[in-house]
Order: C-alpha cells, then structure tokens, then sequence
C-alpha cells in the first residue's frame, strides 16, 4: 500500500452491481465522495466488531424498538426491563406511531457486557417489530 500524507490508497474488487447499489445510495443521501463514505462505512463495521470482543469496555449509543402496544403484556415487559437496567438508560422517548404501533427510542450508556444484556432481554419479549443497535465504543468513557 503506497503511504502518501497520512493516507493509505487501496484497491479492491467489488461486483458492477454492490458498487451501483453504493453509488446509488451515496448520490441518495447526498455524499459526493466514495473514499468519505466508505471511511465512514469501515469506522462503523470496527465499532461493531469491537464491541462484541470488548465486555469491559463503555460504550454510548441508541436502541430503537418497535412495537405493537396492542400486543398484551408487552408495554409491562419493557417497562420492567427498563428498570431492571436504569443504571444503563441514561434516557428514552417514546413515540406513538400509528393507532396500534409505538416506536421507543432508548439512549444507553455503560459497559458492553451489560449493553449485550440488556439486547438479550429485549430479544426475549415477544411483539417487538423490528429492533435496532447503535453504539460507539467510547475509549474517553473508560475510567
Ligand atoms: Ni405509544
């Protein structure tokens, strides 16, 4: 890889289709430039991977969970969960979508394994719709 100003160039081989679906989405949210965007794209997919190897790290980031409040119990499940891990709910908002579906956006803050925890519980309760991880290991956070 040939170093110039603190810059590594690349090259690699990707399918006419995956780089017409990239270059779709990038000129959709309005990126002009591949190499910030794949950056940005190689970033998350470390942050990921960390995450899952670093149970004593601190992480901060969202949860986002969709769901059918009509569906029984459920409201009482992810209210019990919430205060079974307060500590690591720094807040939440709860957003009422449609007639029968809710969306609570939930921002955590602690370490990974109790994030991993509180992912599981959730997995466990029955009428989430669609659920939604995003953190940042946060090496500033580490005390
Ligand atoms: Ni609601």
């Amino acid at each position: 890889m040939p170093k110039e100003e603190g810059v590594s160039r690349v090259s690699f081989s990707l399918s006419p289709q995956l780089l017409s679906e990239f270059d779709n989405i990038c000129e959709t949210m309005g990126y002009e430039e591949r190499s910030k965007v794949l950056q940005m794209a190689i970033r998350n997919f470390i942050t990921e991977s960390e995450l899952s190897k670093q149970s004593d790290a601190n992480a901060i980031g969202t949860i986002l969970v969709l769901y059918n409040h009509e569906k029984r119990g459920i409201d009482q499940s992810l209210t019990d969960l919430g205060h079974t891990y307060r500590k690591l709910i720094i807040s939440s908002l709860h957003i009422h979508l449609e007639s029968e579906n809710c969306l609570n956006i939930i921002v955590i803050r602690g370490e990974v394994k109790k994030i991993i925890e509180l992912e599981q519980g959730l997995r466990k309760i029955s009428g989430i719709i669609q659920l939604k991880f995003s953190y940042m290991v946060a090496k500033a956070l580490e005390s």
